[in-house]
């Protein structure tokens, strides 16, 4: 099966390995003993790291130093390089450490079978719902959870949310109580407890689409009785207008872009803009370039992201809208961690 179809088909997984080829690949040819050299200043990292375990230094600031060297050694060499040292970091003997956060573990074991689901967003977004096993971790695994929690990504998403509910709710007052909203990838669609719009009856419809069955069957019954309508579908079966949707003021997906290669993200946005009314509005979220934990993502969490700068968001909205009236716009948010692509119809 091609990349492409990966990215496309709603019942493949997305796995590390599923997108690893578009997120490692790289046209810069290695060098001579880059391997070597990066692999040695890994080993230096590590290394420090175990010694810092042993002699019982602060978990945060062991934490703090090596996810800062293993973001300079992803930069600092070529993908394919970066590529070949996640398993020697993974079979590390600290590893073990950051396994005790239930998070981190979550994101490595992959209970749900792929990366990403919304289990363990609801880490991120600290849900009651994993209270139990945070609880239940051991005093080293509360103490990286009590870094990892705080990183600049899950600070991010946690802000991702409450602006998407801003947005939703800003949608939803300007059409007086007639909006209607599509969310694509709505995991566990945890800005709708956030919207108060949704809270006062003011919005027709917010259909909530997602590929995993047991978020879908969450969203139905956490929602029952509201505007939410859980939607069981994917990325292909949007594509192949395999089911009816209607025309929407407001179409987003965050948390989906990260795992789609430009040619289906571009497929995907054109076809949420013909799902737009007149002067609706359509936004992809997509985690930045430069964040701080990709290294440690990539290892600890075994977490492969498509991460995307300004231009590659440029590139996307400008393939999707070339001849279309509608206006293009760009933001990130609070720390740089995400950055949001935002299409609106001008007519
Ligand atoms: C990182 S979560 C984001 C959930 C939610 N949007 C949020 O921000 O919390 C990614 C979600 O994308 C969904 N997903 C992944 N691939 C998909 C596809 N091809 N079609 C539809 N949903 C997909 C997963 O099931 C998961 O719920």
């Amino acid at each position: 099966m091609s990349e492409l179809d990966i990215a496309f088909d709603g019942e493949s997984l997305i796995t590390p390995d599923s997108i690893a080829s578009q997120v490692f690949s790289s046209t810069n040819p290695v060098r001579d003993g880059e391997f070597e050299e990066a692999r040695a200043e890994l080993a230096l990292h590590l290394r420090v790291a175990e010694q810092q375990f042993q002699s019982e230094t602060d978990v945060g600031q062991i934490m703090l130093r090596l996810l800062t060297g293993l973001h300079h050694v992803r930069n600092r060499f070529s993908p394919k390089v970066w590529e070949q040292l996640i398993p020697i970091a993974q079979n590390h003997a600290i590893a073990r450490h950051f396994h005790e956060d239930p998070f981190t573990r979550w994101s490595f074991e992959k209970p749900r079978g792929y990366s990403g689901d919304a289990g363990l967003l609801d880490f991120i977004y600290r849900h009651p719902s994993k209270q139990a096993m945070l609880d239940a971790a051991s005093p080293m695994g509360k103490a990286v959870n009590a870094f990892t929690s705080e990183s600049p990504a899950c600070v991010a998403v946690r802000e991702r949310r409450d602006l998407l509910a801003q947005y939703v709710d800003d949608v939803a007052s300007s059409r007086g109580g007639e909006a209607e909203i599509l969310t694509i990838a709505a995991g566990h669609l945890r800005e709708g407890k956030m919207s108060q719009e949704l809270k006062n009856g003011n919005i027709k419809r917010w259909l909530a689409l997602d590929q995993d069955p047991l978020s879908v069957g969450a969203v139905a019954s956490e929602y029952e009785g509201t505007a939410v309508e859980a939607v069981d579908g994917s990325v292909r079966t949007v594509l192949m207008r395999s089911q009816t949707l209607g025309k929407f003021d407001f179409v987003y997906a965050a948390g989906l872009y990260d795992y789609l290669a430009d040619e289906v993200a571009i497929k995907l946005s054109q076809r949420c803009l013909q799902m737009l009314k007149p002067h609706g509005t359509f936004l992809f979220a997509n985690f930045a370039d430069e964040i701080p934990d990709d290294g440690y993502m990539e290892t600890f969490m075994n977490w492969a992201l498509l991460l995307r700068s300004e231009e590659d968001m440029w590139r996307i909205m400008r393939a999707t809208t070339e001849g279309l009236d509608v206006e293009c716009s760009l933001r990130y948010g609070a720390n740089k961690n995400i950055v949001y692509g935002i299409i609106r119809k001008l007519s």
